[in-house]
C-alpha cells in the first residue's frame, strides 16, 4: 500500500510537527510528510522541516483579503504537492465550512484538552482553575465548529497539587507527541471508520497470512 501524502500546518514552535516528521522517517510508517505550511513566515517549526528536506511554504494570512483567498492559496499548494491528508499542529487559523468539507475525513487536529471539555484557548489554565484531577489531549477529525469532530485518540494525565499551567502543559505535550503519530498512522493505514460521531479502529491486515500447504505424506 502506498504511503499517504501528508501535509502539516503549523503556526509556531512545531513540536508536534517534529514528532510526526520523525515518526514518518520510518519507511514502514503509512504516511509520508511531503509539505509543511505555516500561516506565519517566522514560525520556528519551518526550519526543522527544511533541514529534513521537506518542502515548506509560508502563506501569510495577513496579506490575504479574507479567509477564502487565504484558503485558496493553501489549496493550490496542497494540490501541487498531491496532498491526501492534513495534520493541523498548533495551526492558529480557523477554516471556512467549505474548506473543512473539502477535507472532511482527511484533516486531523490535536487539541491540548480532553474534548469535549475545554475547547478553545488557555486549556491548562482553565483546567487548573476548575480544579479538575484529570486533564489531557485529543486528536480528532476537523469539523466546521472549532475543536469539534469525531475523536480518534485521547491521553489523560493526572493533575498534581503543585502543577502550574506550564508544568501541566509539558506533561500533556509529552502525550500529544505519542498520540498524534499513532492517530495519523491509524488513519493513513485505512484503519479508521467514522460512524456518526464515533471513530472505530479496525485491525488492518497488511499482508495475507501465508498459505499452509499440507505436507505430502
Ligand atoms: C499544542 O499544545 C497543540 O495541542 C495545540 O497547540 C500546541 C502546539 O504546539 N493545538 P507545537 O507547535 O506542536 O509545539
Amino acid at each position: 500500500m502506498s504511503r499517504k501524502r501528508t501535509a502539516i500546518l503549523i503556526s509556531g514552535r512545531g513540536s508536534n510537527m517534529r514528532r510526526l516528521i520523525e515518526a514518518a522517517a520510518d519507511a514502514k510508517f503509512p504516511a509520508e510528510i511531503v509539505l509543511v505550511l505555516s500561516n506565519r513566515p517566522e514560525a520556528e517549526g519551518l526550519g526543522f522541516a527544511k533541514e529534513k528536506g521537506i518542502a515548506t511554504a509560508a502563506v501569510d494570512h495577513k496579506i490575504h483579503a479574507g479567509r477564502e483567498s487565504f484558503e485558496a492559496s493553501l489549496q493550490v499548494l496542497l494540490e501541487l504537492h498531491r496532498v491526501e491528508l492534513i495534520c493541523l499542529a498548533g495551526f492558529m487559523r480557523l477554516f471556512t465550512p467549505s474548506f473543512v468539507r473539502l477535507w472532511e475525513g482527511r484533516m486531523l487536529n490535536i487539541h491540548p484538552a480532553l474534548l469535549p471539555a475545554y475547547r478553545g484557548l488557555h486549556t491548562h489554565e482553565r483546567a487548573l482553575a476548575d480544579g479538575v484531577k484529570i486533564h489531557g489531549c485529543t486528536v480528532h477529525f476537523v469539523a466546521p465548529a472549532v475543536d469539534e469532530g469525531p475523536i480518534i485518540a485521547q491521553a489523560a494525565v493526572a493533575v498534581r497539587d503543585d502543577d502550574t499551567p506550564q508544568s501541566l502543559a509539558a506533561r500533556v505535550l509529552e502525550q500529544e507527541h505519542i498520540i498524534y503519530p499513532a492517530a495519523l498512522a491509524a488513519l493513513a493505514s485505512g484503519a479508521l471508520e467514522i460512524r456518526g460521531n464515533r471513530v472505530i479502529e479496525r485491525i488492518v491486515t497488511r499482508a495475507p497470512p501465508p498459505l499452509r500447504v499440507p505436507e505430502a505424506k
